[in-house]
C-alpha cells in the first residue's frame, strides 16, 4: 500500500489556517535563505494528496506550484470542475482514504504526500500516515483550523528529528508508531 506522509507548517498554537482559511500569519514569516527541506520532502513523494479545502485555497494563489501529481479529495467536486489547465495534473478522487491508497499503489505512488487538515485526521484516524514533519511558527493565533482532532484512540509518536532556524521557525519530523490503547 502507498504510505501517508505530512509536511505541514503549524502556529505554535496548533493551527494551519485561521477560520476563515487566511494563511496571512503564515506568509507574511520572513525566513529567506533558509531551508526547511520542502524541496526534499517533494522529492522523495510520487504525489499529492490533497483536501478540498487545501484545493481551493491553493487555486487562489494563481500559480500552480505542485511538480508531482495531485489527487483532490472530495465528495462535492468532479474532474469538470478542475480548470482546464490543470486537468493533466489534478484528478478528483470520491473515494475514502483507505481505498485512495489502493488505488494509488496499484498506479505504482509509493508516498504520497497528505495535505489538508481534515484529510490528514481522516488519515491518522486509518492509520495512513508514516511520518509528519510539523513546523512550528512562532506565533499564537488564538483559534482557527486545526491540525489534530479527536481520536478514537492514542497515536503514539517517535521523534526523529528538530532542527531550528534563525527565523524562529522549528521543524520536528515524528514517525507514527502502531496506534496505543487507551487505558480507561
Ligand atoms: N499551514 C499549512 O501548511 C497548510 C497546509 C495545507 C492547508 N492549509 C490550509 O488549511 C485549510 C484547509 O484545511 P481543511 O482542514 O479545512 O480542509 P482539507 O482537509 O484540505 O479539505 C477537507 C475537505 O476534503 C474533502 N474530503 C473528502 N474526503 C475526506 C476525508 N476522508 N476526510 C476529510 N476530508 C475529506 C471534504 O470536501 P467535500 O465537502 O468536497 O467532500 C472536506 O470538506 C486551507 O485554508 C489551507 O490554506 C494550511
Amino acid at each position: 500500500m502507498t504510505t501517508g506522509h505530512v509536511f505541514i507548517a503549524i502556529s505554535l498554537d496548533g493551527f494551519i489556517a485561521r477560520r476563515d482559511g487566511n494563511i496571512d500569519w503564515l506568509m507574511k514569516q520572513q525566513t529567506s535563505g533558509e531551508d526547511h527541506g520542502y524541496d526534499a520532502f517533494m522529492a522523495s513523494v510520487d504525489g499529492i494528496i490533497m483536501g478540498r479545502g487545501t484545493f481551493e485555497k491553493v487555486l487562489t494563489f494563481g500559480d500552480w506550484s505542485y511538480p508531482k501529481p495531485v489527487v483532490v479529495m472530495s465528495g462535492t467536486l468532479n474532474d469538470a470542475d478542475i480548470p482546464g489547465d490543470l486537468r493533466d495534473k489534478v484528478q478528483v478522487s470520491a473515494l475514502g482514504p483507505a481505498e485512495i491508497m489502493r488505488e494509488l499503489a496499484d498506479k505504482g505512488w509509493a508516498r504520497a504526500y497528505v495535505d489538508g487538515g481534515r484529510v490528514i485526521q481522516s488519515f491518522l484516524q486509518a492509520g495512513l500516515i508514516s511520518d509528519m514533519t510539523l513546523t512550528h511558527i512562532p506565533v499564537l493565533i488564538g483559534e482557527g483550523l486545526p491540525l489534530f482532532g479527536k481520536l478514537d484512540r492514542d497515536i503514539d509518536l517517535e521523534h526523529l528529528e528538530t532542527r531550528s532556524f534563525p527565523s524562529g521557525l522549528v521543524s520536528s519530523t515524528y514517525r507514527v508508531r502502531q496506534a496505543g490503547n487507551r487505558t480507561p
